[in-house]
């Protein structure tokens, strides 16, 4: 099948596909999705097909406003309510107890559903006029990085998938936050742009799942957690050390495919050919090019790449997360920056 990239001009195109059971990658702020109905149980096998993705990894459902939420899930808890007027449209997928609109395959069999509202202007019109609520995953071959281009969908799917709407590259560039509702409070199950502080803040008490930023543990809560994830073509070595310990073991380490992510501004002490990822003080502009950076590696032919592994604080906790499931290990330099 050929895939054609549209404009956001021409939303009637990809809505007409949506409406007939075939899926359309659409931007979101965080990562592009791969959307269908979300009320059509052929379509959203179709998702599954399209990327190669495991039938017991379940999607998040988009929708334009809370009602259309409302009109999906059996109950709306309050905690729910707030943290949807707080935070939609915006990066935080809600995990609700579904009703029977919603097919089984969305949910991988399971009762409960993911639903977000997202903030790209394109997605919103897109769902309004289609007047469905869409089921994506990130518009990636299962287990690659997420895509944050249409450029990056293209590279992925060409041939697999009928429509691209460009959006540009998304703004956040890592996916959304996911919480389900545990023990008085929610839990964080993927960490993401919107942090367990930007919850508590929020008046919501809130924790992170156990293991979260571990990828050596898995989060049974959350199906999708347990699979490798964004994973460039090179191998990935995390170092958590300083900016000096790092330059000195990867030059020390690297043959003549490897190459390095650093923070910006430490280019220089590396012998290597180099790519950065932001200020080591800003997760924010961390995250919205960590998934870029790794698929540029891959233009590279890069066989290693050396990463210089974030603070986990806040949005760092995100970065990090991605990247220690990324990785296919990690090399502790010093003991104190371990988290
Ligand atoms: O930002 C995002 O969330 C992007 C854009 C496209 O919206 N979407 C995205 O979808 O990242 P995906 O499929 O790559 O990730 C969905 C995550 C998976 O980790 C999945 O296991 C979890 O949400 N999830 C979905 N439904 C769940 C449920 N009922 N219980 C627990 N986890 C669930
Ligand atoms: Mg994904």
């Amino acid at each position: 099948m050929e895939t054609r990239i549209i404009q956001p001009n021409n939303l009637h195109y990809a809505a007409d596909i949506l409406r007939s059971g075939g899926v359309a990658a659409i931007p979101t702020e965080t990562v592009y999705g791969l959307a269908a109905n979300a009320f059509d149980a052929d379509a959203v096998d179709r998702i599954f097909i399209a990327k190669g993705r495991p039938q017991d990894n379940p999607l998040i459902v988009h929708v334009d406003s809370i009602a259309m939420a409302e009109g999906v899930t059996c109950r709306f808890p309050d905690a729910a309510r707030i943290l949807a007027e707080r935070f939609w449209p915006g990066p935080l997928s809600i995990i609700l107890p579904k009703n029977d609109r919603i097919p089984n395959n969305v949910t991988a069999g399971l009762d409960t559903f993911a639903v977000r509202m997202p903030a790209h202007t394109v997605a919103a019109e897109l769902i309004g006029i289609c007047g469905f609520p869409l089921a994506a995953p990130s518009a990636n071959i299962s287990g690659r990085p997420s895509p944050t281009s249409a450029a990056h969908v293209l590279d992925d799917l060409d041939g697999r998938i009928p429509v691209i709407i460009d959006g540009g590259h998304c703004h956040v560039g890592i996916e959304s936050t996911v919480v389900t509702f545990g023990g008085g409070g929610v839990v964080i199950l993927r960490p993401g742009s919107v942090t367990a502080q930007d919850i508590a803040d929020a008046g919501v008490e809130v924790r992170m799942a156990d293991g979260i930023s571990d990828s050596r543990d898995e989060i049974p809560l959350s199906p999708g957690q347990k699979y490798r994830h964004y994973r460039p073509n090179a191998k990935v070595i995390l170092i958590i050390g300083t900016a000096e310990e790092f330059a000195e073991y990867t030059n020390s380490h690297a043959d003549s495919r490897s190459h390095a992510l650093v923070f910006a501004g430490e280019e220089h002490l590396l012998s290597i050919p180099c790519r950065s990822f932001g200020q080591a003080t800003d997760p924010l502009s961390q995250a919205n090019l960590l998934f870029a950076r790794l698929r540029e590696f891959d233009k590279d032919a890069a066989e290693k790449i050396y990463v210089r592994c974030p603070h986990a604080d806040g949005v760092g906790a995100a970065v990090y997360n991605r990247l220690s499931k990324a990785a296919d290990s990690t090399v502790i330099l010093s003991e104190k920056e371990v988290r």
